[in-house]
């Protein structure tokens, strides 16, 4: 099989605050199993993330810590990098939109637009809060729905009839920063981007990439069909990339004004591979720049399916339609959300778990497993205390462990710790060699579909078929009569634990290097096994040491889902 470049990024946390497990699912976690899958495969992976710390959001949470910005992005960053590796994502580089890298690109960008008749300069009337100094994003202004009255609408959208609102059409606005209603309306200026005229050429572009998964590529179609609409890539704030024209100098009557936060972001992924290659001595552009040969890289996007749009309407349109010649993405795999018991996760009313707060009750594993064979995929999936005891104790505690506790410690209680050399195989093994082969090929196939529930199910299948097997090799009653016969199902089991192991790294990757360091299989014969290879289940070296490792998996008591419930949230009963 030849070497693939596969590029992968999962769409960039905003900095305000740590994410939650439903975050995590939905992007950062798919893309590291996908990205650990890949390089066990033999491909050259590059895993892209970074935070996204620009926009309104990040200025109002520095306040309300009482930091400067770029003091509360720098800590928040650190916070997310911590739960990032607490998570084993592993990222080839976990950047910031903040960077230099990302000013200097969004920038280019801009002009390239410009120049190419993409961008205009529009005025258009916004509200302003005299007591807060600033003008207000459209959800942070709210007043008295003009349709139904309701006295609480946002300047967005209504909450109470649904209405989609313009906020200088709110009766009694006020600043839901500081409540206060000395609220004006103003003319102000920004940068249009011309969505409409690229509308043909982003259409073309998504109808000719049939191999996006479902839900991208019909979330996509359906922002097609409803048209594209220009939209300003600048906002009246102090945080953000600043409007510098070609010439160097800020853009006259922007000296206010940055780039909107939703222009910047995904020129991050760029500008965050610019960051990795210039600490690790790479070239970005053999990634990014087709004519430096990123023609043959495989790009591939991880997102909630709220950033669909942003994806695959918005940034192509800024890619494209600066005529330069960027890599674009080759596959979108989208999600839905993950929800806590059917509901939203809330900081303010404890419900749900946040990534810090998860890697104090169980390890990483425990949460990368259930998140994942409970993707949300086909529908909304949600995390329940009870889904998430019952996939640990069975899969993982049941299925996995036991499978590799017993046989390993059998090894040591009656073949003196060693891999057992005698015998021959028959047909039990015979029978489990073809299902194993199958299987492997199953979950290959799920992951390279990025079907990460099925791949999961799968793994676990695959593990169970080990069960059965044992069940059928009987070691244990054979060794009465005949230890010969008992040493091919135990010398079989232990290549199992191997295999399981190595077929289980993207998903419990601690779990796996504890198995294989404990079996001392080298770090070179880790990769994912071929089907094609002959004698899967005889490879390990006969007489090598073989040790029990210890417990790998903890049952989750029903004690601890009943304080987990009481202190994070649960069935409204
Ligand atoms: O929805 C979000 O969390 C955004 N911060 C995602 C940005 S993705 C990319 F474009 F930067
Ligand atoms: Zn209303």
């Amino acid at each position: 099989m030849s070497k693939r470049r596969i590029l992968i990024t999962s769409a960039l946390p905003y900095i305000n605050g740590i994410k939650h497990l439903g975050n995590l699912a939905g992007s950062m976690l798919p893309a590291d199993v996908y990205a650990r899958f890949q390089r066990l495969q033999g491909h050259d992976v590059l895993y892209i993330c970074a935070t996204d710390e620009h926009g309104t959001p990040a200025e109002l949470a520095a306040q309300a810590a009482g930091m400067s910005v770029r003091d509360y992005c720098d800590e928040q960053h650190q916070i997310q990098r911590a739960a990032g590796d607490g998570f084993s994502l592993s990222y080839d580089w976990f950047g910031r939109s903040s960077s230099d890298e990302n000013k200097i690109l969004t920038q280019g960008f801009a002009h390239a637009l410009e120049a190419n008749g993409l961008i205009e300069e529009r005025v258009s009337q916004q509200v302003y809060s005299v007591d807060d100094g600033r003008f207000l994003p459209d959800r942070y202004v709210e007043g008295t729905c003009p349709h139904c009255e309701y006295e609480k609408a946002r300047g967005d959208q209504c909450d109470n009839c649904g209405r989609l609102l313009d906020p200088v059409d709110l009766k009694h606005p006020y600043s839901a920063v500081s409540g206060s209603t000395n609220i004006e309306i103003r003319d102000t200026a920004h940068l249009f981007l011309l969505q409409s005229k690229m509308q043909d050429r982003i259409r073309e572009w998504v109808e000719a990439s049939t191999d996006w998964p479902q839900l991208a590529r019909s979330i996509a179609l359906k922002w097609l069909d409803e048209g594209l609409r220009d939209r300003a890539i600048t906002r009246d704030l102090k945080w953000g990339v600043p409007v510098i024209g070609p010439d160097g100098a800020v853009r006259p009557g922007f000296e206010d004004k940055v780039f909107y936060v939703w222009f910047d972001a995904p020129i991050e992924y760029i500008a965050a591979t610019e960051e990795w290659a210039s600490a690790t001595g790479n070239d970005a552009k053999v990634w990014w720049r087709t004519e430096h040969g990123a023609d043959d890289v495989e790009y591939v996007q991880f997102m909630g399916k709220d950033n669909v749009a942003f994806h695959t309407v918005s940034f192509p349109v800024t890619i494209f339609g600066s005529q330069q010649d960027w890599k674009t993405v080759d596959k979108l795999k989208a999600f839905n959300w993950v929800t806590w018991y059917g509901g939203k996760f809330s900081t303010s009313q404890q419900r749900g778990v946040f990534m810090d707060q998860a890697l104090d009750l169980l390890p990483a594993d425990y949460w990368r497993w259930y998140l994942m064979a409970n993707a949300p995929e086909g529908s909304d999936a949600a995390f329940t205390w009870e889904g998430f005891q019952a996939a640990i104790n069975s899969d993982l505690a049941n299925v996995l462990g036991n499978f590799v506790n017993r046989i390993t410690k059998y090894t040591v209680s009656k073949f003196d710790g060693a891999l057992p050399a005698a015998g021959t195989q028959g047909e039990d093994e015979a029978w489990m060699e073809s299902e194993l082969k199958a299987s492997l090929t199953r979950i290959a196939e799920h992951y390279e579909a990025m079907e990460f529930r099925k791949a999961a199910a799968e793994t676990r299948a695959l593990w169970a078929t080990g069960n059965e097997y044992l069940t059928r090799a009987e070691p244990w009653v054979k060794y009465k009569s005949d230890v010969d016969g008992a040493a091919v199902g135990v010398r079989t089991g232990l290549n199992l634990v191997a295999l399981f192991a190595i077929v289980a790294q993207p998903l419990i990757p601690n779990t796996a290097k504890t198995i294989l360091d404990t079996l001392g299989i080298p770090e070179g014969n880790r990769k994912w096994p071929s089907p094609e290879d002959a004698g899967l289940l005889d490879a390990l070296p006969h007489g090598m040491p073989i040790q029990a490792p210890p417990v790998l998996f903890q049952k989750i008591e029903d004690a601890m889902v009943e304080e987990w419930t009481e202190r994070f949230g649960g069935e409204v009963s």
